[in-house]
């Protein structure tokens, strides 16, 4: 991540982690390591994003608007739609951001407007909690619909929990709010099989193990981060960690 981080200003990295707000590290890794993979200069100019499932604490787009890029902040409730538009204004005006630049509107996965085209799609911790019943073909037509409104050259950037260790995915499951509530937590496998075969290439990255989940930023979590950096990362492998991302591109 170092390469990554040498590219941002001090302001950008500060506005990182305040629009990514929660569950810092590892989400911030996967965040600028698959955003490598579509821009090694982490250049995003005039690219046109959609973001889907944004909420008003926590939204990327400002950050990718930094870098270049205009893009269409979307969340799912109309309730947040207005919370979400004056905190966008206020990060703008906080970062010196053209404000016009990030449009603001209420969209569902399963009802995108299918004439609209863009260059990224980005889920952040959206897609296993479209359909709490689990079906898999309900998540597949949610990633289907990501991909086509890609435009020839898009990518699709898949941000969420990973079925993680046993251990892991148990605390999960029982204690965090997020499982209570049944969301659904993919294996590497069958984020594998969500996507076309033959038409579309992928590229996964995942970190934290132990910073499983959102301790409040303390120092319990500050400990979770030191263990996962130097040591638990380097003996569990990609896909047993907690945090991934997927970049989807066509071939
Ligand atoms: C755990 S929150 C994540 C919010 C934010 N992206 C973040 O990273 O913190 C899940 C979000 O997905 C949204 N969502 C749920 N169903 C959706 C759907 N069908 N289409 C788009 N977004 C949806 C919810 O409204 C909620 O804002």
């Amino acid at each position: 991540m170092k390469k990554q981080l040498e590219q941002l200003s001090a302001m950008e990295y500060e506005m990182l982690k305040k629009c990514m707000a929660w569950h810092i590290r590892p989400h911030q890794k996967v965040f600028l390591e698959g955003l490598f993979t579509i821009s090694t200069s982490l250049r995003f100019d005039n690219l046109k994003v959609l973001e889907l499932g944004a909420t008003a604490r926590s939204t990327v787009s400002p950050f990718l608007v930094a870098r270049g890029a205009n893009s269409t902040v979307t969340c799912y409730s109309k309730s947040e739609l207005s919370k979400l538009s004056k905190n966008l204004s206020l990060l703008a005006y906080q970062y010196g951001l053209v404000r016009e630049r990030l449009h603001t509107e209420r969209a569902d996965i399963f009802e995108l407007d299918q004439k609209d085209r863009f260059d990224l799609v980005v889920l952040k911790d959206v897609l296993g909690g479209v359909n709490r019943q689990h079906d898999p073909d309900k998540f597949r037509k949610a990633v289907g619909n990501c991909l086509s409104i890609l435009n020839p050259n898009g990518a699709l950037l898949i941000i969420d929990k990973a079925r993680s260790l046993k251990v892991i995915h148990w605390i999960l499951k029982k204690l965090g709010s997020a499982g209570r509530n049944e969301w659904y937590y993919f294996t590497f496998n069958e984020l594998k099989q969500m996507i076309p075969r033959g038409s579309f290439e992928t590229v996964f990255v995942s970190h934290g193990v132990l910073s499983f989940g959102d301790f409040g930023g303390g120092i319990l979590q500050k400990i979770a981060d030191f263990f996962d950096e130097h040591c638990v990362e380097r003996i569990v492998p990609l896909e047993k960690r907690v945090v991934f991302s997927l970049v989807v591109k066509r071939k």
